[in-house]
């Protein structure tokens, strides 16, 4: 009760950022949010429109009240990393403070500190490629946006985040298991987050009192999905082959979400968490 949460990458009502935004918010949590530059306009719009009023209500017949919304582009840790042409760019000149460090900051003046950090973002310019055609650019960027940027968000909120804390990042299967059409390094990508789960939970364990865990949620019809090409194929096959047959819930994944934010979690971290119908555990589809 009367936690703060900061969630990075909300930008829309269908991703699983928005869904752990609710869960924690039906529990009883303040909820701030990170969007991303580029998305900020139209998802305040939207917000102030109504247009996501019916995903908002939660079980108690409440709406979801996001507190403050944050500009924020996690491939950035400062000003000084931002290149000229971002700067100049119109997106991004409409709006300030948003690299990693300036947005920690912000959060530290108008709240003081946080309880709950969860990072729902993840980027691929060349998704859609196989790896063996992927350049170096795009594997580097890969990581860049999918998986340093956790590194760099919690690095830079840690210090304002509470003894007791816990911080969580969202996976997927494609880390460990061959996943065709995943690509671009973004298998790289989340087999980088999924290890540094393990590395930070130490260290932040040793340091703050903070459990870092990660959940591997199986396929969502979210609009980073959708970008990815292949997303209704791996809802039908999960559906198909995942020992429980039916469509995974966003809300699902952000009720793990709570329960890892929660005292009920106390002694869960560096872990990976499969949200996903036990479709991890199948070793042949039938
Ligand atoms: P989404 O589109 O709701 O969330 C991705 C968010 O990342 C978007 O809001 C986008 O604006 C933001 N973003 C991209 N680059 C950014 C940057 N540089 N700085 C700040 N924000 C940035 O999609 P979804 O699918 O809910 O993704 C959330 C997380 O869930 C990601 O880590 C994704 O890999 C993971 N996931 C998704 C699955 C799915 O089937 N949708 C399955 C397993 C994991």
């Amino acid at each position: 009760k009367g936690k703060r949460a900061f969630i990075a990458g909300v930008a829309d009502d269908n991703g699983y950022g928005w869904a752990i935004a609710k869960s924690l918010a039906a529990a009883g949590a303040e909820i701030l949010v990170g969007t991303w530059v580029p998305a900020l306009n139209i998802f305040e719009t939207s917000l102030r429109r109504g247009k996501f009023d019916e995903s908002r209500v939660l079980p108690d017949g409440s709406l979801l009240e996001i507190t403050k919304v944050y500009p924020l582009d996690a491939v950035y840790d400062n000003p000084e990393d931002v290149p000229e042409d971002v700067k100049a760019n119109k997106r991004y000149a409409g709006s300030s403070n948003w690299t990693v460090k300036e947005v920690a900051e912000s959060v530290k003046e108008d709240f003081g500190s946080i309880d709950v950090l969860v990072h729902s973002l993840a980027n691929g310019p060349e998704v859609t490629k196989p790896l063996l055609e992927t350049s170096r650019k795009g594997y580097l960027a890969a990581i860049s946006a999918s998986s340093y940027s956790y590194v760099s968000l919690l690095k830079h909120f840690l210090p304002i985040m509470k003894p007791g804390g816990s911080s969580i990042s969202l996976t997927y299967i494609a880390s460990e298991k061959i996943i065709p059409g995943y690509g671009g390094g973004m298998s790289s990508a989340k087999a980088a987050l999924e290890s540094d789960t393990r590395v930070l939970a130490f260290e932040a364990g040793r340091k703050h009192k903070v459990r870092v865990n990660t959940i591997s949620a199986g396929p969502l019809r979210s609009r980073a999905a959708k970008a990815i090409g292949f997303i209704d194929m791996m809802i039908d096959y999960s559906l198909a082959n995942a020992p429980l047959q039916k469509e995974l819930s966003a809300d699902e994944v952000g009720n793990t979400a709570t329960f890892l934010a929660s005292p009920l979690a106390s002694a869960i971290t560096g872990a990976v968490i499969y949200v996903d119908n036990g479709l991890n555990a199948m070793g042949v589809g039938v």
